[in-house]
């Protein structure tokens, strides 16, 4: 394993070397078939497996082959205490990840998010002193990975805070000002601190004030941001993680972690991207703009709500050609996914084309839905997404709408002073008969009213998901 086989800027490069960085390159491809595979529900647990197996595979080789970061050639030390340290985590993060409840899925994202910024964060502040003063490039990349990092975990902790109700929104419109002079301020000193040719160690006051300044600044940043917008915000702060990582790995000049950091950065981008797509919202809206209440719908005059029972609902679904479910948050919490599921194999057994209509923000994560129906194994070709089924809907008898509000509202098309105008959604009103499972009049996530429920096809169906679609299947059955 030490046998020297070349070298490489003057330094001797060894069989260990060899494998070490051969190792790397695998776990690479891992992460890269890793990301293929997350893209559909079908291989996304795959996909999981395999990214793991790359992160799994570059820790192994790192501390059996990777040498101090002096270049004398000396094994890593400390070796038991870092695989203790990753004995405790790996045992949390198991023990958490098989707790956490469905729902509280995005709240474990963020805090997951937030320990990955405060790696990298650390990363960056320790090995600040052994930077060289002077040299830009190693002094760009350690300020950048602490300031990213920095800010990627307190504003994920917020993310987290708001998530689970702990922290509410504080939407004042001046701290876009106050959030802007501060990522100058914070902007300025990195700047100070790259070109400056001081010693690390005269500029620890620097160092520890961008640290302080970043945390600020992440929690700024979170801060006013709407609860609606949580999930753009925390696929951001995620991509932030990345990048942040990619730049730890910069400092070690280790290309595992640059390429893995880069995937996660990208990844995060994207999702980013897509999410305000799927929302109409830009991304400087998202970030500065407010979410929630108002739009003129409020303020109309609402119509009538008109309930239907479960013996006419079961009459109506059993004797129709083509029913579409619409789940949304409800279905989430009420964990009806099971009994929708039968619903839908009861009809099919009479005979009715059944479908499900997957909006891109159903729910509180990004698939959430697609998660919740791959656990009641509903088979993955009765998922339609919402471009998909939108323009079938004008021939669907039922559209059964089961916990879902803001993805079926039509303010978004019909209402501009509505929060959500422009938002495309599922178009539930066009279908010829509408039911809506909810428990009440409660308004969704956006907080505003919905003129589908005040529609003349809409028939409201009130109670608890799980509770009304097992009485409905109950009621199927014995017709
Ligand atoms: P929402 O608009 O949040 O509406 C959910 C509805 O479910 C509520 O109106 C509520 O009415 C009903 N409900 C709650 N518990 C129920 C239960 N046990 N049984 C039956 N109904 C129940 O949901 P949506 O249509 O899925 O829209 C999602 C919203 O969240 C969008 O505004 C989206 O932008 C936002 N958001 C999305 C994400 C992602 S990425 N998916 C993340 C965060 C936020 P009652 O109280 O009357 O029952």
């Amino acid at each position: 394993m030490d046998k020297v086989i070349g070298i490489i800027n003057g330094k001797g490069f060894t069989v260990g070397d060899s494998i070490l960085e051969l190792s790397y390159l695998l776990a690479a491809l891992l992460f890269v078939i890793g990301l293929k595979l997350l893209s559909h529900p079908q291989t996304a647990r795959k996909g999981n497996l395999w990214a793991a197996a790359g992160m799994g595979l570059a820790m192994i080789t790192t501390l059996l082959l990777h040498k101090n970061a002096s270049g004398d050639g000396i094994p890593l030390t400390n070796v038991w205490i870092i695989m203790a340290a990753i004995g405790v985590g790996s045992a949390i993060g198991w023990y958490v990840a098989r707790k956490v409840k469905m729902t509280a899925m995005p709240q474990l994202v963020s805090l997951y998010n937030a320990t990955g910024g405060a790696a990298s964060a650390l990363v960056a502040l320790l090995e600040y002193p052994n930077a060289i003063a002077g040299d830009i490039a190693s002094l760009t990349v350690t300020v950048l990975g602490l300031i990213i990092g920095a800010v990627a975990f307190s504003g994920s902790m917020i993310a987290y805070g708001k998530l689970d109700g702990k922290v509410g929104d504080v939407m004042k419109p001046f701290m876009t000002y106050i959030n802007l002079a501060l990522l100058i301020v914070t902007l300025g000193l990195g700047v100070y601190i790259i070109q400056s040719s001081n010693l690390p160690a005269e500029m620890a006051w620097a160092i520890y004030t961008l640290l302080a300044l970043s945390l600020v600044y992440g929690i700024m940043f979170v801060l006013p941001i709407g609860g609606a917008d949580m999930p753009v915000v925390i696929s951001l702060l995620n991509s932030f993680t990345g990048i942040a990582a990619a730049m730890a790995g910069f400092i070690y000049s280790n290309e595992a972690m640059i390429l893995g950091g880069i995937l996660v950065g990208a990844a995060g981008m994207i999702l980013t991207a897509l999410m305000c797509k799927a929302m109409n919202r830009s991304l400087l809206n998202v970030i500065i703009g407010s979410f929630g209440g108002g739009g003129a719908a409020s303020n109309l005059e609402q119509g009538t709500i008109k309930e239907i029972t479960l013996t006419d609902s079961a009459i109506l679904l059993s004797y129709s050609k083509k029913v579409v479910i619409i789940p949304g948050y409800g279905l989430a919490v009420a964990q009806a996914q099971h009994i929708a599921h039968e619903l839908d194999t009861l009809l099919e057994g009479k005979g009715v084309e059944v479908k499900f209509a997957i909006h891109p923000v159903a729910g509180r994560m990004p698939g959430h839905m697609n998660v919740l129906l791959a656990e009641a194994d509903v088979p993955y070709d009765k998922l339609f997404e919402m471009d998909d089924i939108n323009t079938d809907m004008a021939n669907v008898d039922v559209a059964i709408v089961i916990g879902a509000n803001d993805v079926v509202n039509p303010a978004s098309n019909d209402d501009p002073s509505s929060p959500i105008y422009g938002m495309p959604i599922i178009n539930a009103h066009l279908a010829k008969n509408i039911i809506v499972m909810k428990r009440g009049m409660g308004k969704g996530y956006a907080g505003i009213e919905n003129f589908l429920f005040f529609n003349d096809k809409t028939r409201m169906l009130f109670g608890n998901a799980k509770d009304t679609l097992q009485k409905l299947v109950n009621e199927i059955k014995s017709m």
